[in-house]
């Protein structure tokens, strides 16, 4: 969406004539093409229609050196999604437009946005075109050929001159025609224009495609980051994984030499030196995300799963992977304790008083070396 409004505003900016409309300019809705057709975006398209209306004029008369040019756009490859929208016959909407050329222009321009196969099909019906212009994706094979960065697009030929845009904006074609009063249009000059180094930049809108990548470059950081954290198929909501307390380490290390040492830390070493290790009754609460999506799992753990014994961080704050920095993490801590301190095996439980002795992430060194001692 971003990258098609770039350039839309941009071709706006560099005073294009005529635009016709490809199948992938539609992949956003016709909304979207609408919009920069009111912003000044020259689109032409003879057989797009819209509930029965034509979208876009289907050509369009421009005033060259003296002479009038018709310029008519036809789309032939229907879009992914037609969203209500419906492509017409080319040739017949192709041959209603030049009857309403006719008289009205000197050099009639086809740009037709199609295979060339396809093209060569429709050529015959069109009668009163004298130039066209081609584009539209091609298969790889022949995009080697014709865009290959020496050449950036190539000349077709036919009865009519098939003119090919090339892509990525690498060529600029240059056509001279004469359209001597009376007589059919004759082609005088044509050739390919490489835009290489030797075309200086237009140093507006070099700035403009700077800033636009820079910005370009930190949507593609920002998505993949989003990528990279799983979400739900169906909802598109992050699906939170539990990272083990080695990866709280990385950058919480200060809490790490008391938290290692603490009970809650070391709860499963209780239930191993009374033999309950493997019973699931006891490990529920002695360990962190048991039962839950990616939690503790002694098979999955057993085949290199991040460690999760004992009553790690994630057991409190809850999994890892947002990481919310706006105090809800570390809130979400405060209500966790009721889950495993329940009446049976905490009949004595009482928030402050059990927060204070906990010391969040076990006693300080110096008090557990002194009750040692
Ligand atoms: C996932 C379960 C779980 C959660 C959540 C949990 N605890 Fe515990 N807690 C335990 C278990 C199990 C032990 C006993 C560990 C042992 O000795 O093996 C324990 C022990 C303790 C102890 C005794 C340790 C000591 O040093 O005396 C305190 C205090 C305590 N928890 C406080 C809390 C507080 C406060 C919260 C909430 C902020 C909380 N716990 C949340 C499971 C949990
Ligand atoms: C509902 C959660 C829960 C379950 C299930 C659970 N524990 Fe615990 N366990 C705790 C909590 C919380 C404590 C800490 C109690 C406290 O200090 O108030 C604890 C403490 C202990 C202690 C230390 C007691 C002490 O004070 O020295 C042992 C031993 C223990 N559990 C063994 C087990 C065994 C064995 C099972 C399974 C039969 C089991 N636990 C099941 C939550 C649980
Ligand atoms: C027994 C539950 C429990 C465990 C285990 C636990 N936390 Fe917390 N943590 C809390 C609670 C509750 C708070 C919120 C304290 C408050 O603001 O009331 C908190 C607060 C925090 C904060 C906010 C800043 C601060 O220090 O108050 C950070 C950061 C934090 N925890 C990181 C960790 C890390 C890292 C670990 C594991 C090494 C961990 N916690 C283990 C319960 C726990
Ligand atoms: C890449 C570094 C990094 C890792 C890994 C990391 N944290 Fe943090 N964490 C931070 C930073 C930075 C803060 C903000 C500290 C501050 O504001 O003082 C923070 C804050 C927190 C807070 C308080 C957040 C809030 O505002 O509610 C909690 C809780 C916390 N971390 C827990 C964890 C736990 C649990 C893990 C492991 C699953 C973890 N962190 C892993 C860097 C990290």
């Amino acid at each position: 969406m971003y990258r098609g409004r770039f350039l839309a505003e941009t071709m706006i900016e560099l005073g294009y004539d005529a635009v016709a409309v490809g199948e992938r300019d539609l992949s956003f809705g016709i909304r979207t093409l609408r919009e920069y057709a009111e912003k000044g975006l020259p689109l032409v398209c003879a057989n797009l229609f819209d509930g029965g209306e034509r979208v876009f004029p289907p050509f369009l008369v421009k005033k060259v050196h003296g002479k009038r040019v018709g310029v008519l756009a036809l789309l032939d490859t229907p879009p992914r999604e037609l969203h209500g929208l419906e492509i017409r016959d080319p040739a017949a909407e192709g041959r209603d437009a030049l009857e309403r050329m006719r008289g009205r222009t000197d050099v009639v321009v086809l740009l037709a946005h199609m295979e060339r196969g396809r093209l060569d099909d429709l050529l015959p019906a069109l009668e009163g075109v004298d130039l066209v212009v081609r584009g539209h994706t091609i298969d790889i094979e022949s995009a080697a050929e014709d865009c290959s960065d020496t050449t950036g697009g190539a000349f077709e030929d036919a009865v009519r001159p098939i003119l090919f845009a090339g892509d990525r904006a690498r060529a600029v074609g240059l056509v001279v025609v004469a359209a001597p009063p009376g007589e059919r249009v004759s082609l005088v000059e044509r050739r390919l224009i490489n835009l290489d180094a030797a075309v200086p930049d237009e140093p507006a809108t070099a700035e403009r495609v700077r800033s636009f990548l820079a910005e370009e470059g930190a949507r593609r950081r920002e998505l993949a980051v989003s990528k990279s954290i799983p979400r739900d198929e169906r909802t598109g909501r992050i699906v939170e994984r539990y990272l083990g307390v080695d990866v709280c380490a990385r950058c919480h290390g200060d809490l790490m030499p008391r938290f290692i040492l603490s009970r809650h830390f070391r709860a499963m070493e209780t239930l191993r030196a009374r033999g309950e290790a493997e019973n699931s009754a006891c490990v529920r609460c002695h360990t962190t995300g048991f039962g839950r999506p990616t939690g503790y799992d002694a098979e999955t753990e057993a085949s290199g799963a991040p460690y999760l014994q004992g009553v790690q961080c994630e057991a409190c704050h809850g999994p890892g992977t947002l990481h919310e920095r706006g105090g809800t993490y570390a809130a979400s801590g405060r209500s966790s304790c009721g889950a495993c301190h329940t009446s049976t095996w905490s009949p004595d439980f009482e928030y402050d008083a059990y927060w204070r002795r906990s010391a969040h992430c076990g006693p300080a060194a110096a008090d557990s070396a002194a009750g040692e001692r």
